[in-house]
């Protein structure tokens, strides 16, 4: 850890935030105070120490600390495999309601991105920041050639600013981890890493921009979503660059009169998509929210902000399906065995033991009536039921989990009556249809040729639950013995043929010595070479003998 100036004084101003919310007990076990200047200790109120509203002041210190770690505390809200419940529900609120930055930093950065001389590519760019948020901020404009469009354009030093902080983070997480056993437990500094991986990725607008194609490219069948069309050739890391698509939020009641539109039905489309998205596609828009989701004036869905995506291969998309049908259908066998499945460690897993617990857990929401089942809330407790059996849930099923709330909290504002799973019931026994049709697995997996245990996953959750036993029990090693029998018989038969043609070539060589010589007829007289010749011979005779015996040859 470099200790230079700068990290010092970011260190300070953590330790004065965090003892300003009375996190006091924090600094002092991670032996932090001693960063706190003389006396700013004595003049704070005595700190409390975990009480009910530390979630609560968590988010409040997230956003007292800037840009970085409201965005650090907004993916940390996915990882409900982890964090307690009401941490994750604090941190859901955390909004980044940052402060614009001035025009002339945009137009500089635009000039730096597209030259001095911008003027005749981009006509005019509205002063007025039509949003801002903690990585960027966004503003209307118009191109040369008239048409309307949006440039959102990076926060200038948050790059900087967020690599000091990261590695402040990795250092207060290693030291956590020394000092804390649950720290340890849930191996904060991996978790820490994967927070930045994906936060330096939302950084980079061009990444968010390959995704809006992406989902662009997946939805133009649909006549009832929009994504914004990327202007790639002034696209940058720093600026992102979409054709303008006016609306207003999902949830807008004055923009549902407008267009006409029932709420009822406009929820239905919209976890229609997203379902979509998430298990015909593997591609999904991880972060559903009325801010993002908008609707236009033909009551169309406007797909914004493709930020943070989810991806889902085709096996992870069909455990995804079992999970959820597994829920909806209140099969805890199924959900057990979709969790086992979707880890790569679950041999230390015992089946019996996580289904108890799935079905304790099932209990808890068996109150909940179809139409107020949280799938979300249920999937992010399954999913911490799974870790406490040792199982590592892989951070793609997490963020679906964090869809699915935000996706919950969307639609309930539609039509409190709404139910995700009523919807994902149909859909996905439909799924599951389709993945049993011959046509559909039998196609890809004789054609690729790809006979691995991964597309057996494709087959019915019967055969797969078998081959689950199979691959688990002692039958595992029956079938290794019938293997290496089989092997070493072979090499035997080998090894027989081998020494025999060794045998036999020094027969064939003996008996043109022994004939040349012409001493077979002078018996008592042999010379050596002959009794040895005589002697191999009887011993090859021997070996074959013993070899066509036993089918060894
Ligand atoms: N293509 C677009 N057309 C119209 N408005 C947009 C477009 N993209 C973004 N906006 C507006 O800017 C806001 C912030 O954009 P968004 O991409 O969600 O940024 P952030 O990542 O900061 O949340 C949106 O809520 C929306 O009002
Ligand atoms: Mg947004």
């Amino acid at each position: 850890m470099r200790w230079d100036w700068h990290t010092w004084g970011r260190y300070r101003q953590i330790a004065e935030i965090l003892g300003r919310h009375g996190f006091f007990f924090v600094l002092d076990s991670l032996g932090l105070s001693r960063h706190l200047p003389w006396g700013w200790r004595m003049r704070q109120s005595p700190a409390p120490s975990i009480d009910a509203r530390w979630p609560e002041r968590l988010r409040l210190v997230l956003a007292d600390l800037g840009p970085t770690y409201i965005k650090l505390g907004q993916l940390a809200s996915t990882r409900s495999d982890v964090l307690p419940p009401d941490v994750v529900q604090s941190l859901e609120h955390l909004q980044d309601d940052v402060p614009p930055f001035d025009f002339a930093e945009v137009t500089g950065i635009l000039a730096s991105e597209w030259g001095a001389d911008y003027s005749t590519l981009v006509e005019h760019v509205d002063p007025e920041p039509l949003a801002a948020a903690s990585i960027g901020q966004v503003h209307r404009a118009r191109l040369a050639d008239g048409r309307a469009i949006v440039v959102k354009v990076r926060r200038p030093g948050i790059v900087e600013q967020s690599e000091a902080d990261f590695r402040i983070l990795r250092t207060l997480a290693e030291l956590a981890e020394h000092r804390w056993p649950w720290a340890q437990e849930a191996q904060l500094t991996e978790v820490v890493e994967e927070l930045i991986s994906a936060l330096r990725e939302e950084m980079d607008f061009t990444i968010e921009a390959r995704n809006t194609d992406t989902g662009r490219a997946n939805l133009t069948d649909s006549d009832e979503v929009v994504v914004p069309e990327v202007i790639w050739s002034l696209t940058r890391s720093s600026v992102l660059v979409l054709e303008d698509l006016p609306g207003e939020k999902i949830t807008d009641g004055a923009a549902l009169a407008r267009t006409g539109r029932e709420p009822r039905q406009l929820a239905r489309t919209l976890v229609a998509v997203i379902y979509r998205q998430i298990f015909e596609q593997g591609f999904f828009h991880a972060d559903p929210h009325p801010g993002n989701i908008h609707l236009d004036a033909e009551g169309r869905l406007i797909f914004l902000d493709w930020g943070l995506v989810g991806v889902l291969s085709r096996v992870m998309r069909h455990h995804s399906v079992d999970l959820v049908l597994g829920l909806a259908q209140g099969d805890s066998e199924l959900v057990a065995d979709a969790l086992m499945a979707m880890n790569g460690n679950r041999w230390q897993t015992d089946r019996m033991r996580l289904i108890r617990d799935i079905e304790r857990l099932r209990h808890r929401y068996y109150e909940a009536q179809l139409g107020s089942f949280p799938v979300g809330q249920a999937l992010s407790d399954i999913f911490r039921v799974a870790r406490r059996h040792h199982l590592q849930v892989p951070s793609e099923y997490l963020l679906l989990a964090r869809t699915a709330v935000i996706l919950d909290g969307v639609v309930r504002q539609l039509d409190p009556a709404f139910s995700l799973v009523e919807l994902g019931k149909p859909m996905a026994l439909e799924l599951i249809r389709q993945r049993l049709d011959p046509r559909n697995w039998l196609g890809p997996a004789l054609g690729a040729g790809r006979r691995s245990l991964a597309s057996f996953m494709a087959l019915p959750g019967e055969l797969e639950r078998t081959l689950a036993t199979l691959s688990r029990g002692e039958v595992r090693i029956v079938l290794e013995h019938r293997n290496m029998d089989h092997i070493l018989w072979h090499w035997e038969k080998l090894a027989n043929r081998i020494a025999l043609s060794f045998l036999l070539g020094a027969v064939v060589l003996g008996t043109a010595w022994v004939v040349r010589r012409q001493q077979l007829t002078h018996l008592p007289g042999l010379p050596f070479g002959t009794y040895a010749f005589v002697v191999t011979l009887v011993l090859a005779a021997g070996l074959f003998l013993a070899a066509v015996r036993r089918g060894r040859l």
